[in-house]
């Protein structure tokens, strides 16, 4: 069976909660489509104004991040429950501003990702490497890094159902999106490496989601790839480009 597209926003540190609401009052017509799963992933504090807004429509709402504890003594986080209790249903999981400024690790991810799972929210685990790891020549060496790590101990069932993001840091927020080529290339690695974790099946089901600088006319192409599943898109997500990309054919 063809995997389904899945094009999910991030939206970061941006929209207050009523910015939120108008914004998605204002895409929700732009990214109507049953061709693709569409997710927006909100800041916390949006989260709930945000699936009151999309009820109805064909848009889940996502968190940013969330913390691999049940409940406790953790000031300022967000646990699985509070999550799938507004009614998120994917996770971004490590992204690379988190593993840049908030010390996110590889071995935290895959917390993330195991508690996730436990609770049945979607992961969105991003991966990718750094400019200088890519003149380097270590980028697939680092990937599968990343991948492996973030998998440890998740079953083959819960794998198939994950989502994992390749986006080049160097292409993030830059305007300068990786080329076609290298994206499929990353994204292939990214699969072979499931495989070779589990089995076939389960690197078929997977998704694989390409994100940096994702705009409506870079789109068709990428996620035309075989492997690209779709893309988790930064800035274009906040403007009516974003339904561009949804219905990118
Ligand atoms: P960008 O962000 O599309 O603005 O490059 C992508 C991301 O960080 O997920």
């Amino acid at each position: 069976m063809a995997r389904k597209k899945i094009i999910a926003g991030n939206w970061k540190m941006n929209m207050t909660p009523s910015e939120a609401v108008a914004l998605i009052e204002t895409l929700k017509p732009l990214v109507a489509t049953e061709d693709a799963d569409v997710v927006f992933c909100v800041p916390a504090i949006d989260i709930i104004p945000a699936v009151e807004a999309a009820k109805g429509s064909n848009i889940c709402i996502g968190a940013e991040n969330m913390y691999f504890e049940e409940k406790g003594a953790f000031t300022g986080e967000i646990s699985p429950s509070m999550l799938t209790d507004a009614g998120v249903k994917y996770v971004i999981i490590g992204h690379s501003e988190r593993r840049q400024y908030f010390a996110e690790t590889d071995e935290t991810v895959n917390k993330k990702v195991l508690k996730a799972f436990e609770h049945g929210i979607t992961p969105i685990i991003c991966c990718g490497e750094t400019l200088t790891q890519r003149e380097q020549g270590v980028t697939i060496d680092f990937i599968r890094q990343q991948v492996k790590i973030a998998l440890l101990g998740v079953s083959a069932e819960q794998a198939a159902k994950a989502v994992i993001a390749y986006e080049p840091i160097w292409a993030i927020g830059t305007g300068k999106v990786a080329t076609t080529e290298q994206a499929q290339e990353v994204c292939a690695a990214v699969r072979a490496c499931v495989a070779e974790i589990y089995d076939q099946a389960t690197a078929d089901a997977i998704r694989v989601q390409y994100g940096g600088s994702v705009s409506a006319s870079s789109a068709p192409e990428l996620f035309a790839q075989p492997d690209i599943d779709g893309g988790l898109v930064g800035g274009a997500a906040l403007k009516p480009d974003f339904g561009k990309i949804v219905n990118y054919k």
